[in-house]
């Protein structure tokens, strides 16, 4: 692709959010400052840890015409391949503090389970995850890798996690959800504590002032966790963009009315871990004011962006990004094309955006068969 060829990507549709209103206090309070400092000294202390890198992607930022654009890599966490082994298995290690007579559950659309799973097998405690017909076997097999017992439920997510709910109070099983609902709030706010940590390793790797940040949602969960981090680690507050697919946007939906709203979804979007229909209730509280803009888009663009950070069209090196780390690049591309949005973001020469690459090649098969797709739109 030439400098001065566009890519003519588009979103679905773009909102402001008319009650917007920062408050750090706020924002701590509600996931609860001390949970934030503490997970970053117990996952800082888990063995292997690492940060996970943070990459520039120079070239995209030239052609985009913007100072910066950092795209934490979160293919590179242990080994689980997602952002998602911060939450569920720091939740794990906090409820049970190791107790080895406790049963863990949880629902899962994959890489939560897979963290829950793997927390579990770390502390030699007993597993039972909950999955809906739309996970893969490959998922699956992930987490019975990890010692888990995998039980599929006819139905979407929300029927697996009824099902977790019901057998979990049946046979006296602790829930490690990462959503919360009313009544159960503690280990949702533990697990959004544990995705501030990649906000706290980014405060150390750049000293350049993040002005945009980029954040995919599901449930809310992620970017409600990472605005948690931004609030105790960032000297200035940068503009928060929730990206959500057009056919599960319960965030935007929710913040254009001021109202948490339930999505009935037609169709499930390819990028499976952020197709939610209702945004978590923790996460609410801290997105509803904390978020200036919500964007949401299609399927259309997930494989060749897959494609085109693995053959290095963004940077100099290889990036491995599954389908729920393309929407943050495919958002800023589509808003820095449009004149109007982009002048309402303010996204110019000095912006320094932040992109949360959350997951690798979680699942393979899906990962090989999208990039293979995308090279053919490539070519
Ligand atoms: C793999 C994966 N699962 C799930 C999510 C959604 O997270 P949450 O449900 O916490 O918003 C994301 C990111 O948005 C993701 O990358």
């Amino acid at each position: 692709m030439s400098d001065t060829e566009v890519f003519g990507w588009k979103f679905s549709k773009f909102i402001n959010n008319k009650n917007y209103d920062f408050k750090r206090d706020k924002i701590l309070n509600v996931c609860g400052e001390d949970n934030v400092t503490d997970a970053y000294d117990v996952i800082s202390g888990w063995e292997n840890y690492k940060p996970t890198p943070l990459v520039k992607l120079d070239k995209l930022s030239k052609k985009l015409n913007l100072n910066n654009i950092f795209y934490k890599d979160e293919s590179k966490r242990f080994h689980l391949k997602s952002f998602k082994a911060l939450g569920g298995a720091y939740a794990v290690q906090k409820i049970t503090k190791g107790n080895k007579s406790i049963t863990v559950s949880t629902a899962t659309a994959g890489n939560h389970g897979r963290s829950v799973s793997w927390g579990v097998q770390r502390l030699g405690l007993n597993c039972k995850i909950f999955i809906s017909e739309f996970v893969s076997e490959a998922r699956a097999d992930v987490m019975r890798s990890f010692g888990a017992d995998v039980i599929r439920v006819k139905g979407n997510y929300e029927t697996s996690l009824k099902e977790c709910i019901k057998q979990s109070k049946m046979n006296g099983w602790e829930i490690i959800q990462d959503v919360a609902w009313e009544g159960y709030e503690e280990v949702p706010k533990l697990t959004m504590a544990g995705y501030s940590v990649m906000i706290k390793e980014i405060s150390n790797q750049t000293d350049q002032y993040i002005t945009h940040v980029f954040l995919q949602a599901g449930v809310g969960g992620m970017a409600s966790g990472a605005i948690a981090g931004i609030a105790k680690y960032f000297k200035r507050i940068p503009k928060i963009i929730v990206v959500e697919p057009e056919t599960a946007d319960c965030v935007l939906q929710s913040v254009e009315v001021g109202k948490m709203q339930k999505i009935d979804i037609k169709k499930e979007s390819i990028m499976g871990g952020m197709s939610c229909g209702e945004v978590s209730l923790v996460p609410w509280r801290i997105l509803k004011d904390a978020v200036n803009n919500c964007i949401s888009i299609t399927d259309k663009y997930v494989a060749q962006t897959v494609a085109m950070l693995k053959q290095k069209y963004f940077c100099d090196e290889p990036i491995i990004a599954g389908e729920c780390s393309t929407p943050g690049i495919i958002s800023l591309i589509a808003a820095s094309e449009d004149k109007i949005v982009k002048d309402k973001l303010e996204l110019n020469e000095t912006s320094n955006i932040l992109l949360i690459g959350c997951e690798g090649d979680a699942d393979e098969k899906l990962y090989k068969k999208l990039l293979n797709e995308g090279i053919k739109q490539l070519i």
